[in-house]
């Protein structure tokens, strides 16, 4: 078991957690909603990465990951935005925040499609990541009730 006061200021501090997540936001009852081991796995992996893969079967389900969005900047400049349904060689479909459905023909690179995993920091962070700072984020998050 970690240090919750180290992982606190990890948290707030060299983390950089707080980026994106607040103790009293989001991540507010955090540890009373998962066990210390399901939160350890959601810490590295953001919830929809490979630590839940890796863990199939033994830890309970957790949500959904975030979907994937995309932003299409057509050669007017005008940018279309959502989340991401089809993307190929040829085509890149989205809907927006109303639910529209929006779809462009790809030729090379118009219209510039730009894809974005709201996973990617903890997916860049995977290899980062030090045995003490995982288990004493853990400690922390599991104080939060
Ligand atoms: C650049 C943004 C970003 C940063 C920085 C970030 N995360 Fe995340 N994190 C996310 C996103 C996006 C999700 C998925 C949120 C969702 O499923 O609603 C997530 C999910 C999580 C979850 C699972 C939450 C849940 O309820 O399922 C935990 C725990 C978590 N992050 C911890 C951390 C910790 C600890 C740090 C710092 C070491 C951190 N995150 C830094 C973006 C970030």
């Amino acid at each position: 078991m970690g240090n919750a006061k180290e992982g606190e200021a990890y948290f707030n501090g060299a983390g950089r957690c707080t980026q994106c997540h607040l103790a009293t936001g989001d991540l507010a009852g955090i540890g009373s909603r998962y066990e210390p081991k399901t939160i350890q796995n959601l810490i590295v992996s953001g919830g929809g990465g490979r630590g839940r893969r890796r863990s199939a079967g033994a830890a309970p389900p957790v949500k959904a990951p975030p979907p994937t969005t995309v932003t299409v900047t057509l050669p007017s400049g005008r940018r279309v935005q959502g989340e991401l349904d089809h993307l190929s060689a040829f085509v890149v479909a989205l809907r927006d925040s109303d639910g529209t459905y929006h779809s462009f023909a790809r030729h090379d690179s118009i219209p510039k499609v730009v894809v974005t995993n709201p996973l990617q920091w903890h997916i860049d962070r995977l290899p980062q990541w030090r045995d003490a700072d995982i288990h004493d984020v853990t400690a922390y998050l599991v104080t939060l009730k």
